[in-house]
């Protein structure tokens, strides 16, 4: 084989594969809830990079609070994995292998003249759900990444059903996920189904 035309093929032969593998590792459809053992969720990566769905202000179900706040109010950002999104924006269904991130922050105003509002300040705590019919018996499971003293966890197991599991169950309005909240997953669903 002429020397050019071997070149030329050892480059087809290493770019292919190289090529391959970088589209399988950029994919977005690779399982993004990661378990250790049956039912131990590792703490959620790269998830600023998903799905932005909505977030709120001090948003929570509290009867003994009478409607007042009960301690400084939070702000709420939730994500969801971009595989899920797409298949929830086809069939208006979650997949198994949905995640969903909650991340807290705190609520900061600052004095300076005009401005007005608050923003948000640090991140407080990180939760999550995952919808997995065969992991799960309920479905979905709920965890959460902060030790009591605010410390983050590298894993987390989930929450007995009455902790989490039963709200979503009886006030979300989408399988589980509160969708009239979330004014991007709302829109899928008011065009399509
Ligand atoms: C009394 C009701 C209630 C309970 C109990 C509850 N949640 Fe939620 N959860 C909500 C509401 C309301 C939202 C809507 C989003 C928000 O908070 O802004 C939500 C949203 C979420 C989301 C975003 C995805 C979704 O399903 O909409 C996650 C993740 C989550 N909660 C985790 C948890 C975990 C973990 C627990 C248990 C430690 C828990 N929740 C217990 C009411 C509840």
């Amino acid at each position: 084989m002429p020397l050019g035309l071997k070149l030329l093929f050892m480059v087809v032969c290493l770019a292919v594969p190289a090529l391959t593998d970088w589209n399988w590792a950029s994919s977005s459809d690779k399982p993004v809830a990661l378990f250790e053992g049956k039912d131990t969720l590792l703490r959620p990566v790269g998830y600023r990079e998903w799905v932005f769905v909505g977030s709120s202000l001090g948003l929570r179900y509290d009867p003994a609070a009478g409607g007042k706040p009960a301690g400084p109010e939070l702000y709420h950002n939730v994500y969801i994995n971009p595989a899920a999104y797409r298949t929830f924006a086809s069939t208006g269904k979650f997949p198994d292998g949905t995640m969903m991130v909650l991340e807290l922050a705190s609520a900061e105003t600052k004095k300076e003249p005009g401005l007005q509002g608050s923003f948000q300040k640090d991140y407080v705590a990180l939760e999550a759900s995952v919808k997995d019919g065969q992991r799960f018996q309920d479905g979905w499971a709920y965890f959460s990444f902060d030790e009591a003293n605010g410390k983050p966890k590298a894993k987390a197991r989930p929450f007995p059903s009455s902790s989490c599991w039963s709200c979503h169950h009886q006030k979300a309005a989408t399988d589980h996920v509160f969708t009239q909240f979330y004014p991007v997953l709302r829109a899928l669903s008011a065009g399509k189904h």
